[in-house]
C-alpha cells in the first residue's frame, strides 16, 4: 500500500506533520526523503507541533540530531545530509529506534537515503516536486508500519 498527497504550499506540508504528530506511536520511525528543499524539515516542524512541543523545531544540519522530550511521546530528529553512510554507523541511530537506552520515541531521519542500515519497521515519507505541484507520497515496510498507513489514510 502506498498514500499519495498533493502538497500545495508549505502549510500544508506543516499541516501533514501535524496530523502525523497526533497520530504516530511511541516506536514509529519516519524515514524522510527528498531533494534539497522538499519539505523534509517544514514535515517535522508540524510533527513536533502535532506531538505538543512547544519549542521551535530547526534543521539539525550542523548538530547532526535534536532530541525534544517536552511533547507527548519524545521526537528525535535526525538531518544525515552532510554524513557519509560510514559516518552514519557512528551516530548508532539504532539506539533510537530500538529505543533502549533512550526513552521509545518517534524517529523522523532527513537524507535516510544515508542510512546504512534500516530499522525493522518504518515509514518512508517521499517529498517530491512533480510539474508545478509538490507531492507526499507513503511507504510502509512491517506489519505495525502497514497499520500505521492505513490508520492514517483514515484519518487524512
Ligand atoms: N508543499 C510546499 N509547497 C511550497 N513550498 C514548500 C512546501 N513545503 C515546504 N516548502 C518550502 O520549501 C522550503 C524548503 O523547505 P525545507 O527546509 O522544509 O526543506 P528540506 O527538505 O528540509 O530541505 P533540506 O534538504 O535542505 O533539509 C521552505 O521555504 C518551505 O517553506
Ligand atoms: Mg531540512
Amino acid at each position: 500500500m502506498s498514500l499519495i498527497l498533493d502538497l500545495h504550499d508549505a502549510e500544508a506540508t506543516q499541516t501533514l506533520g501535524f496530523q502525523l504528530g497526533q497520530l504516530l506511536v511511541p516506536g514509529s520511525n519516519l524515514l524522510l526523503n527528498g531533494d534539497l528543499g522538499a519539505g523534509k524539515t517544514t514535515f517535522v516542524q508540524g510533527l513536533g507541533r502535532g506531538l505538543g512541543i512547544a519549542e521551535g523545531i530547526d534543521s539539525p544540519t550542523f548538530t547532526l540530531l535534536n532530541e525534544y522530550l517536552q511533547g507527548r511521546v519524545p521526537l528525535y530528529h535526525f538531518d544525515l545530509y552532510r554524513l557519509d553512510p560510514s559516518e552514519v554507523a557512528g551516530l548508532n541511530p539504532e539506539l533510537y529506534w530500538e529505543g533502549i537506552e533512550v526513552s521509545p520515541g518517534i524517529v523522523a531521519i532527513e537524507w535516510a537515503e544515508k542510512l546504512p542500515y534500516s530499522p525493522p519497521e518504518f515509514l518512508i515519507l517521499e517529498l517530491s516536486h512533480r510539474d508545478d505541484s509538490r507531492q507526499a507520497q507513503f511507504f510502509a515496510k512491517g506489519k505495525q508500519s502497514l497499520q500505521m498507513l492505513e490508520a492514517i489514510a483514515e484519518c487524512l
